[in-house]
């Protein structure tokens, strides 16, 4: 696969996009996939590595958050990835990693990921834990105009995708509702180490953030 083409398309697909799922965090997510498949899988082969990369970073070009028209743009998605010479069962692969690996899309059942597709929901899961997760929650909040913290909003169980996009959040909720669920949710040996880290790192810092608002 031609990497160069992904990059380019992706650069310029998300170069309006401003809540933390811009092209740096495709890139992010590229790299981490690849380097946790072969942390986990040292001799993982040339394709399996493409594979990984490729879904990394064009994962969030036909998200809902970021994009108006999720369809038309998977087709979009498709031709370019055919430019970058990638088979036809790559390219079903990588349609079907992309399409079922968000969080919300998996409240309700459970998708089975191909290998490389794990690692991809792995490392996207870890873009929103750690000090990068911290700055995109509250950036992805700030953006929804929702608080950065209210007592008086609960946290709530999340139990349908609807009712994850409407319920009244705040942004440190969010880490109750769903942030500090992640960790249990890895798939991968690499991915569940790297996000426990992550976590501890987290929850030192709503510590921290609790104890701060509490003037007296
Ligand atoms: P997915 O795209 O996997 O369904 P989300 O829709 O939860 O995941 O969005 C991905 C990222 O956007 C989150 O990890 C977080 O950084 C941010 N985000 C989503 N919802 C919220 C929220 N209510 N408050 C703060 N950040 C959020
Ligand atoms: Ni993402």
């Amino acid at each position: 696969m031609q990497r160069a083409v992904i990059s380019t398309f992706v650069q310029q697909e998300l170069q309006d996009e401003r809540t933390g799922h811009d092209f740096y965090h495709g890139q992010r997510v590229a790299k981490l996939a690849e380097q946790m498949l072969l942390q986990d899988h040292p001799a993982a082969t040339r394709a399996n590595r493409d594979l990984a990369f490729a879904a990394g970073m064009v994962h969030d070009t036909i998200d809902e958050k970021v994009c108006a028209q999720p369809a038309a743009e998977l087709v979009q998605v498709t031709t370019m990835l055919q430019q970058a010479a990638a088979t036809a069962s790559q390219i079903a692969d990588i349609s079907f990693t992309i399409t079922h690996m968000s969080f919300s899309k998996n409240i309700e059942q459970h998708y089975q990921l191909s290998l490389t597709g794990q690692y991809v929901q792995d490392a996207d899961r870890l873009e929103s834990l750690g000090a990068i997760g911290i700055a995109r929650a509250f950036t992805f909040g700030g953006k929804h105009g929702n608080l950065i913290y209210d007592p008086a909003v609960k946290p709530q169980k999340l139990t349908s995708h609807r009712q994850y996009r409407a319920h009244q959040e705040t942004t440190l909720n969010h880490f109750y509702e769903k942030l500090f669920h992640l960790s249990a949710l890895m798939n991968t040996p690499a991915g569940k180490k790297a996000a426990t880290e992550r976590t501890e790192f987290m929850k030192k810092f709503v510590a921290q953030f609790l104890a701060e608002w509490q003037v007296e």
